[in-house]
């Protein structure tokens, strides 16, 4: 007779990525970034490789003191930096964004942004001050130059009435004045995955794509200018982020070969159904639920827990991400965290062969992530042919998961063409101190025209 051991590995099997499965994943990515920056094919694509206007990256001598907001990942942030030669120093504070703020109206959610920041400035004695801000908003814009972005869609959990379709920084603007007390300048608007490039950059100039694997899942890269047919800006330079939001990816089905019946649940349950598909395969907001329902399915087939789950186990989003990093922890063949975890969601009678198939199940779908981030990075390193590039890479998945940063790397130095090398760099805090230079910048080239 066939052991439960050996029907959760076959169950768990649809949540693996043949190489086959990842070479057509990146063929088909690689067609959609291509729709992405075309003039034609643009307003149809799923990938939109968005124009950032970033098209020089710091070169180190950035010196001043800037702020920086930061919206879009785990935690709000406010953020003060000097930039000095060769060091920085940063003070920063995490506010929260509650619920009724991340679902209700936009006018809410930027008074309430610019509450926190004029509290902020008062905390560090600079609420007199006229400062220059960077603002890390990371969801989908379309960029119309540095400071104007117009908000394409709500990503992550996020849904304030009366902002997709409108310029965000003039949201912001409005906010500050609606106030009346501070002197903002708000130099530039830009994407966590940029400021993580940014900030890499800034201390090694091979870093050319910026990575996230957090709450959300994205990346940019130097493209040639003469490839992004949409570009309108300074002609001339030879380089251009581009912010891919590749996070869209499969939302006109390109991922239905390989998404299970999980994602489609954890798709069906989402406040954006339909929309962020390959995202949903991967990110922080997503994976802990993918174990669950995973985990629920063999234990209603009675092959876990003795068919016995928990009130918790069959509650929506229970299974928290930072979970499936914490049992991966564990050496094998010790259940330390993995026992603290079912406890902890009423499931103290697992027994040790429950506890090793929880184990496998946050494998499988780690693994897949990991394979699926693997794919896009080895696609964008293989369209842009160099022979090496630096990854700038953040996000709370990527950093805290105990293999992620393991599987990544091998997978991709499989999958990109011979020749090509790429160095993995952590990021420093891109989204705020990346903000700061993107900023800086801007604010070096205004005051070299000027
Ligand atoms: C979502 C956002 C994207 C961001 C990513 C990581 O995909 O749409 O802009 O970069 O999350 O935070």
């Amino acid at each position: 007779m066939r052991q439960a051991r050996d029907v959760i590995r076959e169950e768990s099997e649809v949540l693996h990525l043949t190489d086959k499965q990842i070479k057509e994943i990146m063929s088909r990515l690689h067609n959609d970034l291509v729709k992405g920056l075309g003039k034609d094919t643009h307003a149809n694509s799923i990938v939109k490789c968005w124009i950032t206007y970033i098209q020089d990256l710091p070169n180190g001598k950035e010196r001043g003191k800037f702020l920086a907001l930061d919206l879009g990942g785990t935690n709000f942030r406010v953020l003060i930096i000097n930039l000095g030669a060769n060091h920085f120093d940063m003070q920063s504070k995490i506010y929260a964004i509650p619920n009724h703020i991340m679902t209700g109206s936009g006018v809410a959610l930027f008074d309430h942004i610019a509450e926190c920041l004029a509290n902020f400035m008062k905390e560090h004695d600079v609420y007199a001050e006229r400062l220059a801000l960077g603002f890390t908003f990371s969801f989908p814009l379309q960029q119309l130059g540095l400071t104007k972005g117009i908000l394409q869609r709500w990503t992550k959990g996020f849904s304030c009435s009366g902002v997709v379709g409108e310029d965000v920084v003039q949201g912001l603007k409005d906010a500050i004045a609606r106030r009346g007390d501070v002197q903002i300048d708000i130099c530039a608007i830009q994407n966590d995955t940029t400021g993580t490039l940014m900030s890499c950059a800034w201390k090694n100039h091979n870093c050319k794509i910026g990575l996230i694997v957090g709450t959300g899942s994205n990346a940019c890269y130097v493209e040639k200018t003469e490839n992004c047919e949409l570009f309108d800006g300074e002609p001339g330079k030879p380089d251009l982020l581009i912010n891919t939001e590749w996070g869209a990816f499969g939302d006109d089905g390109a991922l239905d070969f390989v998404r299970t019946e999980f994602d489609r649940e954890v798709d069906n349950n989402s406040i954006n159904k339909g929309k962020q598909i390959q995202e949903k395969m991967i990110s922080g907001m997503y994976m802990g639920e993918l174990v669950r329902l995973a985990l629920v399915k063999l234990t209603k087939m009675g092959l876990l827990f003795g068919g016995r789950g928990s009130d918790l186990l069959f509650q929506r989003g229970s299974f928290y991400t930072k979970y499936v990093s914490e049992i991966e922890s564990d050496k094998p063949g010790d259940f330390t965290s993995c026992m603290e975890v079912l406890e902890e969601l009423g499931l103290s009678h697992a027994s040790e062969a429950d506890m090793a198939a929880v184990r496998h199940v946050c494998e499988c779908v780690s693994r897949r992530a990991a394979h699926l981030v693997s794919a896009g990075i080895a696609c964008l390193l293989n369209k842009m042919n160099e022979p090496r590039v630096t990854v700038g890479i953040d996000g709370s998945v990527y950093r805290f998961h105990p293999h992620f940063h393991t599987l990544m790397c091998e997978k991709i130095a499989q999958l990109v063409r011979p020749g090509i090398q790429f160095d993995p760099m952590l990021s420093e805090d891109g989204s705020g101190r990346g903000a700061a230079l993107v900023a800086a910048v801007a604010c070096r080239q205004s005051s070299t025209v000027a």
